[in-house]
């Protein structure tokens, strides 16, 4: 059990969150890099599982053209095993966004120097903030002129309500960009960019005092802005404290340049160290600790139909409990019953491959027939637990769903409502009303065009989609509400989630505080937790 143990101590499992373009797909190929680096340098995974022969779904998903997976990349850096979450963003931003940062057991935060926090940032961390886990920031672009670091710093603190605590600083920007102050080992690193979209780092040796030595390194201009401006932050910012890192209270900043490779390593070294290894998770039973004995995970991410003639599925779980092994039966809590795993998968840089065993803190994919739901758990029939299933997210765009063909009634419920049990889409009807008119909420567009291509494969329904105006949705909570007298306005709209709950869809937020303050007692919710 002590290998156990250590494999879940060297475990990291964190998501990078950001706003399109602020550069988190570079960030993530860099530190891929360091961990495909180390893994040319001889020190691969040292196990001995065979590699099987991968299905060809990405290459299906490729000839659909649209890309609605989210991965997840293993690799090895410096002893510890990382699993990074990728959540899909551009036009693909998706509930499945949200439900990965649930997998995640910390967060790294990509912002563009230049435009400071962006709305797609906004979002996610309203979901990640819920979960007080550690959240590190990444200042980007610093190689081109960016916002003051003071303002950019200061945002993160009004905007988000959380301090933070710059692990360096930046010396200039843009052209005029040096490199960054290193305020833990009290030196410079200094930045070269010898070739566009390279660069070198220096780590130099350099008392903020040694006026002299300073000058020489970047001038008398910004020496002289750097010293007034390291002791600024001396003085006034946050005092480190780990605790409140590792609670998501106090998030380190760090300055650098994804592009060209400018301080990305020292980033990767001082998260690695700062983050938690795997915590334990709460379920109906009470906590469940990372180094227990029994396996257990919960389903996060449902990717269908990978491959149409099969109907197969293919189902992301997060492990929060011991050891996965490949021949084992585990228990699925919501079916009550006993089942090997079909083919369970990881991706490593890239490739996917079969695994015979996992820890916690790993996600495994596995293939389903159709049994699993997003929250379920699967465990060991020795200890069972159920997790706390994972939370809807509030759909900002909508529409209304007709088949075209009247006949093709049952074919059209059955594949929006097996749709809708994926989590791909979330459907909701008028009061007292079925499913001849299916009012559909998604969080990002292209669901909408999943959805439509999925009934026509799938089930062979050609339907008509109304879009609708609203924009907003909030579950409706609190005692003795009488849903059919509320006092709303008349771009408001009752609607009822397939659990019957009674929700409101709304066209602004000026909509909803009218809704608030019109009705004593009324509470509403942008989340629903299952
Ligand atoms: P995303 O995943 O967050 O959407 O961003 P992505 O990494 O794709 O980066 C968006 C653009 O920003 C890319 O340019 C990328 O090269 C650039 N970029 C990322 N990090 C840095 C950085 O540190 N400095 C600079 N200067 N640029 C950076 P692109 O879309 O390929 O356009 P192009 O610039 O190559 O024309």
């Amino acid at each position: 059990m002590a290998d156990m143990k250590h494999e879940i101590a060297r475990r990291r499992t964190f998501a990078i969150i950001s706003h399109p373009d602020a550069g988190k797909t570079t960030l993530t190929e860099k530190l891929l890099l360091y961990g495909g680096a180390i893994q040319l340098a001889g020190s691969v995974k040292g196990k001995a599982t065979a590699r099987h022969a991968v299905s060809d779904w990405m290459e299906l998903e490729k000839q659909r053209g649209i890309s609605v997976t989210s991965s997840v990349l293993q690799f090895e850096y410096d002893g510890y095993c990382i699993n990074i979450l990728d959540t899909p963003g551009h036009q693909d931003f998706s509930e499945d966004t949200y439900r990965t940062l649930m997998a995640a057991d910390s967060v790294v935060m990509v912002i563009d120097a230049a435009k400071g926090i962006e709305p797609q940032t906004r979002k996610l961390f309203k979901v990640v903030a819920r979960r007080n886990i550690p959240i590190f920031t990444f200042i980007n672009k610093m190689d081109r002129d960016s916002r003051d670091p003071f303002d950019l710093i200061d945002q993160l603190e009004k905007e988000f309500g959380i301090g933070t605590y710059p692990m360096n600083w930046p010396i200039g920007s843009g052209n005029d960009f040096k490199g960054v102050f290193d305020r833990e080992n009290r030196r410079i690193l200094a930045f070269e960019q010898f070739k566009k979209g390279q660069s070198k780092l220096e780590a130099i040796e350099c008392d903020i005092t040694d006026t002299e030595k300073l000058d020489s390194l970047i001038g008398p201009y910004l020496r002289a802005d750097l010293v007034d401006q390291i002791e600024l932050l001396d003085g006034a910012s946050y005092d480190f404290d780990l605790e409140q890192v590792r609670t998501g209270k106090l998030s380190p900043v760090f300055f650098g340049s994804a592009l060209t490779n400018f301080g990305v390593e020292p980033f990767l070294e001082s998260f690695l160290k700062l983050t938690t290894p795997p915590l334990p998770r709460n379920t109906v039973e009470g906590s469940v600790d990372p180094e227990d004995d029994n396996f257990s995970a919960f389903v996060f991410k449902i990717q269908a139909n990978m491959n149409k003639a099969h109907r197969d599925r293919l189902t992301f779980m997060r492990i929060c409990s011991g050891k996965f092994e490949r021949n084992k039966e585990y228990f699925h809590v919501q079916s009550g019953k006993s089942m090997k795993l079909p083919q369970p998968q990881q991706l490593m840089a890239q490739e996917r491959e079969i695994v015979d065993e996992a820890y916690a803190g790993d996600i495994i994919g596995v293939f389903d027939p159709g049994v699993f739901s997003i929250g379920d758990t699967v465990c060991s029939a020795k200890n069972k637990v159920t997790f706390e299933g994972i939370p809807t997210f509030a759909p900002e765009h909508f529409a209304i769903y007709e088949q075209v063909d009247t006949l093709k009634r049952k074919q059209f419920v059955k594949g929006m409502t097996q749709i809708a049990q994926e989590g791909a889409i979330q459907i909701f009807h008028e009061p007292e009303s079925g499913m001849e008119r299916v009012i559909v909420g998604v969080v990002g567009v292209l669901q909408f065009e999943v959805l439509e291509y999925r009934l026509k494969n799938e089930y062979n329904v050609d339907v008509r989609k109304t879009s609708m105006p609203y924009e907003l949705i909030r579950w409706i909570e609190g005692d003795n509400i009488d849903v059919k007298k509320l006092n709303l306005t008349s771009d408001t709209k009752l609607v009822q989630d397939f659990k019957d709950r009674y929700l409101l869809i709304f066209t602004s937020e000026w909509n909803i505080n009218w809704a608030l303050q019109k009705n004593e007692g009324l509470i509403l919710s942008e989340f629903s937790n299952n």
